[in-house]
């Protein structure tokens, strides 16, 4: 059954299909920019094991990420394909190569500098802006080098949904959070489309806040919808939205307990 009518899903998928980065001529042959322009989500991934002088890169890349006072509040949990399924106990997603699970980590400066105020909520707040900075310096190291990614939050607990478990396992102390996973390898095919992304007029403005109008909202939405339906054998999209409703009532209170502490979240939610 589908979630959207036939015109509709034609209509998204068009627009899905020719929509390319908006770049001046003159900068289409520029290797960095598109590094950064054509990197894609990769779920598909060849037996070809990455190198581990590349994959040593890949990880040097997220230490050398910028941070919050040149805190560095990260740590990178990292895995080959086979490290992680006797780690987890389940196959590294999308057969990839390596893994890594990217950890907020507070932990490390507080035990360094512990004049720090207690402050959970900005704690994380840094924690996790420092932590993405350096997942995405791993991503971009892949591309350059020619290999795929994808983040996960929520593939075969190992991301920011399965905080608890990965804390549990991982073992890890007060101030370190999980909040994705990335998995890379060499690209099985060639690069899927772009999925569908909302035009810069609607996410950039010069001054105070411009609300998105209802028109371009719906027209993502329904990219989405189509998109989605497509890539997933005609499931609905609203039932991908009630799976996620029912995770992120989990990771709420599980990421309460974790940041806050088991005292303190039981006084938040009273
Ligand atoms: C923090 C984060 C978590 C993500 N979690 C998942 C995931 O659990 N499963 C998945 O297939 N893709 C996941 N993605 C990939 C997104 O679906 C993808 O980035 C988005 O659809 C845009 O596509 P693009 O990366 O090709 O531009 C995640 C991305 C981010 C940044």
């Amino acid at each position: 059954m589908s979630d959207l009518s036939f015109p509709k899903l034609l209509a998204g998928l068009v627009r899905i299909i020719s929509a390319k980065p908006r770049v001046p001529r003159a900068l289409h042959d520029n290797p960095s920019l598109a590094t950064i322009l054509n990197r894609r989500s990769i779920r598909q991934f060849t037996a070809e094991p990455i190198a581990p002088q590349i994959w040593e890169t890949i990880l040097e890349a997220g230490r050398l990420a910028p941070s919050t006072v040149n805190l560095q509040t990260w740590s990178f949990a990292h895995f080959t394909g086979e490290q992680w399924r006797d780690f987890f106990g389940s196959p590294i997603p999308f057969q990839a190569s390596h893994g890594v699970v990217i950890l907020a980590d507070t932990h490390r400066v507080r035990s360094t500098l512990p004049e720090f105020p207690d402050a959970p909520l900005s704690e994380y707040t840094m924690g996790v802006m420092n932590a993405s900075l350096a997942a995405m310096n791993m991503v971009q190291a892949a591309e350059a080098v020619g290999l795929g990614s994808v983040m996960l939050s929520e593939t075969g607990r190992t991301g920011f949904y399965d905080a608890a478990h990965l804390a549990e396992i991982l073992e890890l102390p007060r101030g370190v959070v999980p909040i994705m996973s990335i998995v890379f390898g060499h690209t099985r095919a060639k690069s899927p489309v772009m999925p569908p992304k909302l035009p810069l007029e609607a996410v950039a403005f010069t001054g105070r806040y411009l609300e998105t109008p209802a028109e371009v909202r719906d027209n993502w939405r329904d990219q989405m919808r189509a998109g989605y339906q497509v890539t997933h054998g005609g499931e609905k999209f609203s039932a991908k939205i009630a799976y996620y409703n029912r995770r992120i009532a989990d990771t709420e209170r599980d990421l309460r307990r974790l940041i806050l502490g088991k005292e303190e979240s039981k006084k938040e939610t009273g």
